[in-house]
């Protein structure tokens, strides 16, 4: 059995990502501090695989205890999940996100490269493409100053991969998601966001549940159909398979150069307003919303062209917006009025 270390891997699309690799015969080991999960996840994980992954509380910047990790295992790839992920929170916070998303990675890489660890994946990001000039967004378009500390992580994150994959004969892929939402079939497993979300799914699912009184959609005056963002929705269990394509990518040999990008996405244009109708309609219940000012920073519209995961992957996105407005919603219920 290949063994795959997962950083994060008790966070959301690190947990769905843990369920498809056991699923795909993988053997896991989990580090992750807890700074955004919780312990019970690891339940939640071996209830839906009956298989119960090693489970590490381990900050990734600490090089001592991950280097013992590594000693006592041979991995045949990485996953690396854990990053703090608020945009906004990072604009405050920028010596936090810097510490904890690139250090974070150098300490990961160091290690690994003292163990000759080949192989790679890292979480990056749509948010790298900016506001693009032409849609849908390929790999080959430019990444652009990033809007916010958290995006520069990710960019800063792509930069330094590029590099040490060259120097130090690595195998790097980097997935850039497009905007993850949904949750598991099961509603064992889903999104927690802690506080009021700034994400729209959780927006509409806690809306729905009575914890939020409304919705502000921000800005309905933008260059699209309906004057609402577009954005490209792509389910979480889809997202956790494109890990297990790239992690097979890597191990099969297949990849052609040190360091490969990827899109994530399903390369559909959804705006705020479609959303919100779809999921009124799917859930069949209404939606308190009212229409508000635009946020600052916010991208008109990006989708993405996902050609390249479908060729080289072979990683097709299977659900559609109606499958995730439903499991969201399903995994909402789920929780009750705990957030
Ligand atoms: P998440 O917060 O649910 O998961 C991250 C996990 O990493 C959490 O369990 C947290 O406890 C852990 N963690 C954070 N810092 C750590 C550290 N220093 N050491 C060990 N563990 C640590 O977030 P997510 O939505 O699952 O995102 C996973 C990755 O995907 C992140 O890198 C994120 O930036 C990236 N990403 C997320 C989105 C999104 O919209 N959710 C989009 C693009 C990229
Ligand atoms: C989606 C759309 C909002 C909330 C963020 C990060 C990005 C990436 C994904 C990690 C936008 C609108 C939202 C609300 C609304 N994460 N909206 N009312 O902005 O595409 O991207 O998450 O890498 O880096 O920036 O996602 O879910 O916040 O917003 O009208 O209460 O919903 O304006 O058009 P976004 P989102």
């Amino acid at each position: 059995m290949k063994k795959i270390l997962v950083t994060g891997g008790l966070g959301y699309i690190g947990s769905h990502t843990v369920v498809s690799l056991i699923e795909n015969k993988y053997e896991v080991k989990i580090v992750d501090n807890l700074s955004n999960s919780n312990i019970w996840i690891l339940d939640r994980i071996e209830k839906i695989t009956n298989i119960r992954p090693v489970f590490h509380n381990i900050d990734v910047n600490d090089e001592v205890n991950l280097t013992k990790i590594f000693e006592k295992n041979s991995f045949d790839g990485i996953i690396h999940f854990a990053a703090f992920k608020a945009v906004g929170e990072s604009v405050n916070k920028p010596l936090e996100y810097y510490y904890n998303n690139i250090s974070g990675l150098l300490s990961l890489l160091r290690v690994q490269t003292r163990f000759k660890t080949q192989n790679l994946v890292f979480s990056s990001s749509c948010t790298v493409y900016g506001e693009p000039n032409r849609l849908p967004v390929d790999e080959s378009f430019p990444t652009q100053k990033a809007e916010s500390p958290y995006g520069n992580t990710k960019k800063i994150g792509e930069e330094i991969l590029k590099d040490v994959s060259h120097a130090n004969n690595l195998n790097v892929i980097s997935l850039r998601y497009f905007n993850p939402v949904g949750a598991h079939k099961s509603s064992l497993l889903g999104e927690l966001p802690i506080g009021k979300p700034n994400n729209l799914m959780p927006m509409l699912t806690q809306t729905a549940a009575g914890i939020r009184e409304k919705i502000v959609v921000f800005g309905n005056d933008y260059n699209t159909p309906d004057g609402t963002c577009l954005r490209d929705y792509i389910h979480v269990v889809d997202l956790a398979e494109a890990h297990v394509a790239a992690i097979n990518r890597l191990i099969g040999g297949e990849i052609k150069s040190n360091y490969e990008v990827f899109n994530v996405g399903t390369g559909n244009g959804i705006s705020v307003l479609e959303l919100i109708q779809t999921f009124e309609k799917v859930n069949g219940l209404k939606l308190n919303y009212e229409i508000g000012n635009r946020r600052e920073g916010d991208v008109e519209k990006i989708y993405a062209n996902c050609d390249l995961a479908n060729n080289e992957l072979k990683w097709v996105a299977k659900k559609n917006i109606e499958d995730m407005v439903k499991s969201a919603w399903e995994w909402q219920k789920s929780l009750g009025n705990t957030l």
